[in-house]
């Protein structure tokens, strides 16, 4: 049967084909239904790299995590914004970003590392924070009492929460008194729609990506459009605090794109979609884990009292007006532990380059493989994040895992003696690194210390088994639970 399986095409140099059981479809299923287990048994049998042909596409799998460089430095072989831009005209229906295509000449990766990073991150992480208290506390998304548990799924609260927060942050809110309630009612109602809409399209993203058109799924193109139609220019312009991303983007699609007004719009819903369809089981994770683990949050808890204490801010539920500055926020290692060893065991995004030319692929070991052109080349970080011999015990969820003795980041991990450059790569690798990675980690951050500084939280059942990952996603991001686990919460008593 094997002999079966490989490919009769196969040149000498280039690394063993295998084609799998299904015409065109070829390995995709065996993949698809659990990523991991079936490539750690293709790496046993065939090496270090190995080429699968999953519907139709010839993708080589590269599983050594010392040869990781030889992709993820930008070479002159390798292209990235082939399958990126192909990936969000697909699931989005937007026109190509692809220079080369002729629809816009702006750069997107400067405009989302200005927008995204550096100067532009305290004003983000100052919105995120006046939201995240404000949906907790003052509107009645949640109704928390001193006197009586609310019950809810952690996935439900998180989706709540953040969703209206990182929204009304990037988005802005409609122009106009805040106290008219009627105003009030209508910017909820807003809220709510989107995050219907986003449920909706966010269940058959897999199915874009793998190349199905959006029409087959009415559902889920209306939802889209729906959502498209409230980022018309002409109904973003009325909003206030809009992120500087988003106004940026609109000066750009304006001056420097022939889209028209639905491709526009379009764009913006591609935003929606990356900066909330990874932070938001992200944030699952982290305040899963953070309350099953006692250590992990009476860790967290001292962190964010001492961070309070120190800039001298009282927590008032009553005023809700929290702020914590971004070297506040960098000064808390155990947070960061816990959120980075969430998603170490959540995270499943594939990193993928594309070959522009026949070209040598140069290993660690000094082998070197013949790759063709088109071929596509793919890195799996789980692979590195289940590993026994770079994380012990993988299966595990270890809270200070990321901390060194001394209580600060650990930076160091090894592999067969060697140390490694690449551990953790949740966020993607080199240029097509997650942009929006440092505001991820703030907002979930945030989000933490303020649930641990007003509620009280429990797990219904302490318990618990840690509810299976959605393999639907695997290659994607960070991966969703199968399902929901619920909790209860009440406001903390203040003395
Ligand atoms: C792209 C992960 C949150 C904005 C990506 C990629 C990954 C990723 C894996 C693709 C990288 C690649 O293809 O190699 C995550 C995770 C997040 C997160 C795990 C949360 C825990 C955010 C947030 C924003 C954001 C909050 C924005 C506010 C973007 C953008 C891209 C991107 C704009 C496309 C970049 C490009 O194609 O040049 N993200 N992301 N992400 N992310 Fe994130």
């Amino acid at each position: 049967c094997c002999f079966l399986l490989v490919d009769a095409n196969r040149q000498p140099g280039e690394p063993t084909v295998e084609n799998g059981l299904i015409p065109y479809l070829g390995c995709a299923l065996q993949f698809g239904a659990n990523p991991l287990q079936f490539l750690h048994s293709r790496q046993k049998k065939y090496g270090h790299i190995f080429t699968c042909k999953i519907a139709g596409q010839y993708i080589h799998f590269l599983c050594d995590p010392f040869s990781y460089h030889s992709v993820i430095r930008q070479g002159r072989h390798l292209d990235w914004r082939k399958f990126h831009f192909a990936t969000s005209v697909k699931a989005f229906g937007h026109d190509s970003f692809d220079p080369r295509h002729g629809h816009t000449t702006e750069n997107l990766h400067q405009t989302f590392l200005k927008t995204l990073q550096g100067e532009a991150l305290p004003s983000l992480i100052e919105t995120m924070m006046a939201h995240l208290q404000d949906v907790m506390l003052r509107s009645d998304t949640l109704s928390p009492s001193k006197d009586q548990w609310e019950v809810d799924g952690i996935f439900a609260f998180c989706y709540k929460v953040m969703f209206e927060s990182g929204y009304l942050t990037l988005f802005g809110k409609e122009l106009g008194e805040d106290k008219c309630q009627a105003r009030q009612a209508a910017q909820k109602a807003l809220v709510l729609n989107a995050l219907e809409n986003f449920k909706e399209f966010d269940k058959i993203f897999p199915a874009l990506v793998a190349g199905l058109p959006i029409h087959v799924f009415k559902s889920a193109y209306s939802a889209r459009e729906n959502l498209a139609k409230t980022m018309h220019a002409e109904k973003l312009s009325k909003r206030e605090n809009v992120s500087d991303l988003i106004s940026m983007r609109m000066i750009l699609n304006d001056s420097l794109s022939t889209f028209n007004d639905v491709s526009k719009a379009r764009t913006h819903v591609a935003l929606l979609w990356a900066s909330q369809a990874n932070t938001l089981p992200a944030t699952f994770w982290s305040l899963f884990y953070m309350i099953r683990s006692p250590d992990a949050m009476k860790a967290a808890r001292e962190e964010v009292q001492k961070v309070l204490e120190d800039a001298g801010l009282r927590v008032d539920p009553s005023d809700p007006t929290l702020t914590l500055t971004r070297e506040q926020l960098d000064n808390m290692p155990v947070m960061d532990s816990i959120i980075k060893e969430a998603m170490r065991l959540s995270s499943a995004s594939m990193n993928v380059r594309v070959a522009k030319e026949d070209f040598l692929l140069h290993l660690d070991n000094q082998e070197a493989y013949r790759i063709r052109k088109d071929d596509v080349i793919a890195l799996y970080p789980p692979m590195l994040h289940y590993d026994p011999e770079i994380y012990e015990d993988p299966y595990e969820y270890k809270f200070d895992r990321f901390l060194d003795e001394k209580g600060q980041e650990k930076t160091t991990f090894y592999r067969s003696g060697r140390r490694l450059r690449y551990y953790y790569m949740p966020f993607g690798s080199g240029v097509t690194k997650c942009p929006g990675r440092f505001f991820a980690v703030y907002e979930i951050k945030q989000f933490l210390s303020l649930v641990l500084s007003y509620f009280d939280m429990e797990l219904l059942d302490p318990a618990i088994k840690v509810p299976p990952l959605d393999q639907s996603r695997a290659g994607l991001g960070i991966l969703q639970p199968t399902y929901d686990v619920d909790f209860r919460y009440k406001l903390k008593s203040t003395h």
